[in-house]
């Protein structure tokens, strides 16, 4: 609180919250100084009944969050692939960050091994664009369909009402499309010290086009100005020992002291040309989020800076109610055929409609900052005008001038072909390729800290999950599975067996003798 904000009690009067004076808020009204309560001591009532309402659900996923306002500044030049306002050079947008763990509830302690969501909502003249990312440029998933038991996995058993690292890994092990993500989880990524040392990704493919109607492939990248910084999990179960609150602690002293965090904003671009020749090439679906487009194939380009520079005033009302939706797109940006894109679409609006009314988008932290004219109508907290211009203009079309369409906004058509049907998604995409090049690219200590992640989090599990897994290591790389292996202390054998070695150079190996 500055300066300025302390006044004088004598200045300002409590009321209700209807306006209405209140002379003491000490001292219940009751019948006789040791009597029972008046009904109608309304204060009292309305003190008690306001505070029994004072929590709404807390998000399904991604409960636990920090956030800060700032700014976008843009300062390359990639107009040549997007119209967008907040990406043209020079612009400076609003923005507000949340950031996030995945599974822990609203309570849960910050320095916990797990995603952490960066998403943002600039406030452009075109309307709010939000980008609902993570910490990682990849997904766990490729098709929406698995989502829902997913979390199930991360959350807590129904019986046990604990996490269960059995269904985890039972999970990911029958999924192996998982194995990218995992990769990052465990290793030192996986554990941040706090939000300002960790790169944020918008992850999916979106679509950019330009004033030409010409649409490119885009990824976006948020590449952290303060260096990258993790916690072993032993420093994190000291953190966590010390405090619950790291990470929030970090981000508002950083902020309150003029210590402006910056993200570097990049995209990666990939022509529709160049996105079947890849595929064609690699085998690989540019719109699969288990994948990452390698960056010597398709560069980074600076687009511009992020920068948190101001603290919420209040928690709930701007951080506990922000409402992420990758729906939120401006002309200029547009979706892509990832499917779990696809189901983000229309996931995250109907989980706001249920969490936080249907009018959420009105809400001030919610609020675009450009005007607004549609013709929705009621619903529970309605407390706006629907700005037509006109209050007969209730209704579209109409013929007084109300609100219409204007086809200068229409995204170029894209071509679709195929049958409709359930195709496997795991056919024809491979699984283990670039987990095991990002295994590769870690040094000795880098690795042995993964396998000893993946063991801890493994404790518990039975064998044959255990081996499933392990099989699926060894397919990225038998390194892999061989580290894990014996930073689990199990043998040899069963389904993890490392191609090519014989049974007696895995008795070789059981017996401690490097094959
Ligand atoms: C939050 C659904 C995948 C990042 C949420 C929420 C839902 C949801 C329902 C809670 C929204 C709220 O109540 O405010 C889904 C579904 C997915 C999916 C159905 C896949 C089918 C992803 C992916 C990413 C992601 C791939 C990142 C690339 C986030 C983030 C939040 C979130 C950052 C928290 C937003 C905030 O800070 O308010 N998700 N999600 N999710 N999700 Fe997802």
């Amino acid at each position: 609180m500055s300066k300025a904000d302390i006044r004088s009690a004598t200045d300002i009067t409590l009321t209700t919250t209807a306006g209405n004076p209140i002379a003491d808020n000490q001292n219940s009204l009751s019948a006789g100084p040791r009597g029972p309560l008046l009904l109608q001591d309304y204060q009292l009532i309305e003190k008690l009944a306001h505070q029994n309402r004072e929590r709404i659900p807390e998000r399904v996923v991604h409960a636990k969050g920090w956030g800060a306002y700032g700014t976008l500044t843009v300062t390359g030049d990639i107009s040549a692939y997007t119209k967008a306002k907040v990406l043209q050079p020079g612009a400076k947008t609003d923005l507000i960050l949340r950031f996030s763990t995945v599974a822990g509830e609203l309570g849960a302690a910050d320095a916990e091994r797990d995603v952490r969501g960066f998403a943002v909502k600039f406030y452009t003249p075109e309307g709010n664009w939000d980008l609902v990312g993570n910490n990682t440029p990849v997904f766990f998933i490729r098709d929406p369909l698995k989502f829902p038991d997913f979390i199930r996995t991360q959350k807590r058993h129904p019986r046990t009402n604990l996490r269960s690292p059995a269904a985890q890994w039972d999970f990911w092990s029958l999924s192996p499309e998982s194995l990218h993500q995992i990769t990052i989880l465990f290793s030192d990524r996986g554990l941040p010290t706090d939000v300002r040392h960790m790169n944020g990704y918008g992850s999916h493919t979106y679509s950019l086009v330009n004033e030409a109607g010409e649409r490119v492939w885009v990824k976006f990248h948020f590449k952290t100005r303060q260096g990258h910084r993790h916690w072993t999990n032993a420093e994190a179960a000291q953190v966590v020992g010390r405090t619950r609150e790291s990470t929030q602690e970090d981000l508002f002293a950083s902020i309150d002291k003029g210590d402006f965090p910056r993200w570097t904003l990049q995209v990666q671009i990939m022509t529709e040309a160049q996105a079947a020749a890849w595929s064609e090439a690699t085998g690989l679906n540019p719109f699969d989020l288990t994948k990452v487009w390698p960056h010597r194939d398709f560069p980074l380009i600076d687009v511009g800076v992020l920068e948190l520079n101001r603290n919420p005033g209040n928690y709930f009302a701007e951080i506990e109610q922000v409402a992420m939706s990758p729906s939120n797109i401006v002309p200029g940006i547009g979706f892509s055929p990832d499917r779990v894109l696809q189901a983000r679409i229309f996931s995250y609006a109907d989980a706001h409609r249920y969490r936080l009314g249907t009018h959420y988008e009105a809400l001030p932290v919610n609020a675009p900052k450009c005007p607004v004219h549609h013709y929705h109508k009621d619903g529970s907290m309605r407390f706006f005008q629907n700005d037509t211009g006109n209050a007969d203009a209730y209704y579209e079309p109409n013929s007084l001038d109300g609100p219409k369409q204007d086809a200068r906004f229409a995204e170029p058509p894209l071509p679709l072909h195929g049958a409709a049907d359930r195709y496997d998604h795991r056919s024809g995409n491979d699984d283990f390729i670039q987990p095991g090049n990002l295994f590769r690219l870690f040094d000795a200590a880098q690795k042995q800290r993964l396998f000893d992640n993946i063991a801890a989090a493994m404790q518990g599990v039975p064998e044959s999950i255990v081996r499933r897994q392990l099989a699926l290591f060894t397919k990225c790389d038998p390194a892999y599975g061989e580290g894990v292996r014996r930073a689990l202390k199990l043998d040899p054998v069963g389904d993890d067996r490392i191609k090519g070695t014989s049974a007696t150079d895995e008795a070789k190996e059981s017996d401690g003798i490097p094959a």
